[in-house]
């Protein structure tokens, strides 16, 4: 059973959309809302209200986080908008407010699940190996999707009503596995790793069949990993141990953590094929995070940032201009005057200038995406209706 609008009409609300104010923005509005489920790249407020409940401080909520564009710290690591921002903004929709912020009423516009440091798998997972400390708490994907769940019933009724609301809603899962990779890659070798990625792209598979199957959401957006091999604290971590010829010479990243990060987009991708072949009536859209990345720290000059491209803007002492012990926001930190210069706000983290680039890859994903299914539904609507144009 198809939900999708005929032809005629799906162009009637083109045109519509089109006499709109959204219009004016260049943006024929395809969605009423958005839900995402993620980490620290996703977080738009989370962290400080999820990481309280467990009694683990935070530096988030201190300046200079959130100075570019808040002018006030909101709970996001970084110094602005973080990419589901930029997306929500250019599509025409509001910013998603954090899950944990507020009543169930005020969410149906979106609700972000995301919560930084979250895993894909369980926390559990981590504190039965002795991987974690702390972190991570208990704000896994799966806890997420629960989160989302007991939120349901405040956004539509029935089912039929549900089905109608989140088809019209544009789903982010993920990115999922950074902290996951991460985390173990303090105490794993790279190989152990490794060996997490099938179990990491499974439980990410299982969540967008749930999300589809049990909600009805038809339009999902999920992004790969980064090169965790250009992050800072990753060349901080090995700093020690990797040898000169463990670095790609071009980009002084780690040749072998990048190869993971590669790895796991290749199962990732596989993985959605498998799940747009079963599914076919749903978009998923894989949003590429590796690659926009790469360009950045590649060609640093081309977009507007300093050629020591690999160190953070905001840190303590360290080759990186990062140091575990010195984190940002601390009173010893030393961030840069103009973060519109660096790829690295913090860490692993972005700036708003290095999230800018990697969203307008995702709104051109999901804007090529919209425009073929809308091919394609006009294609079957003129079968149906035997009227050749
Ligand atoms: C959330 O809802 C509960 C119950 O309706 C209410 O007691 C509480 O004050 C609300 N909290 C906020 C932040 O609005
Ligand atoms: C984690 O959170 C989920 C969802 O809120 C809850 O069902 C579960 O009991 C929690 N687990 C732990 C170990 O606290
Ligand atoms: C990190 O900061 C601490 C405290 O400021 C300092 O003692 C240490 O040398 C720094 N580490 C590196 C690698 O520079």
């Amino acid at each position: 059973m198809s939900r999708r609008l005929p032809c005629a009409a799906a162009l009637l609300l083109l045109h519509l959309a089109a006499l709109g104010p959204a219009a004016s923005a260049g943006s024929g509005r395809r969605y009423d809302s958005i839900f995402s489920f993620g980490d620290s790249f996703a977080d738009t407020g989370n962290k400080p209200i999820a990481f309280a409940r467990y009694s683990v401080p935070v530096t988030v909520m201190r300046p200079p986080y959130g100075e570019t564009f808040f002018g006030r710290p909101t709970g996001r690591t970084t110094d602005g908008r973080v990419i589901l921002d930029l997306v929500a903004q250019t599509l025409g929709l509001l910013l998603v407010p954090p899950s944990l912020a507020q009543n169930g009423s005020s969410f149906r516009q979106g609700a972000n699940f995301a919560v930084a440091g979250a895993t894909t798998l369980n926390a559990e997972f981590y504190h039965a190996r002795g991987i974690a400390g702390k972190l991570p708490i208990n704000t896994s994907l799966n806890v997420q999707l629960e989160w989302f769940e007991a939120l349901e019933p405040s956004l539509c009724a029935t089912s039929q009503e549900c089905e109608e609301f989140f088809g019209r809603s544009l789903f982010f899962v993920g990115e999922f596995g950074v902290n996951d990779y991460h985390l173990s890659l303090k105490k794993l070798s790279v190989q152990q790793v490794r060996s997490l990625v099938p179990d990491v792209i499974e439980t990410i598979s299982m969540a967008i069949e749930r999300l589809v199957v049990k909600h009805g959401a038809t339009s999902l957006v999920v992004p790969g990993v980064i090169p965790s091999g250009c992050s800072p604290p990753i060349l901080t971590l090995f700093a020690g141990r990797a040898g000169a010829a463990d670095y790609d010479s071009r980009t002084g990243c780690l040749k072998e953590i990048n190869e993971l990060g590669k790895h796991h987009n290749s199962v990732l991708k596989d993985a959605l094929r498998k799940l747009r072949v079963k599914h076919p009536h749903v978009r998923i859209i894989y949003a590429d995070f590796f690659g926009s990345i790469m360009e950045m720290v590649e060609s640093p000059r081309r977009f507007g940032f300093r050629e020591d491209v690999l160190t953070v803007c905001c840190g303590g002492p360290g080759r990186y201009d990062y140091n575990d012990s010195v984190a940002c926001g601390d009173p010893d930190a030393t961030p840069c005057t103009d973060p519109s210069g660096s790829l690295y706000w913090d860490g692993v983290h972005l700036t708003e200038a290095g999230y800018r680039h990697v969203a307008d890859g995702w709104v051109r994903s999901i804007r090529s995406s919209d425009r073929a299914s809308g091919g394609e539904m006009c294609k079957a609507s003129a079968s149906t209706y035997g009227s050749p144009q």
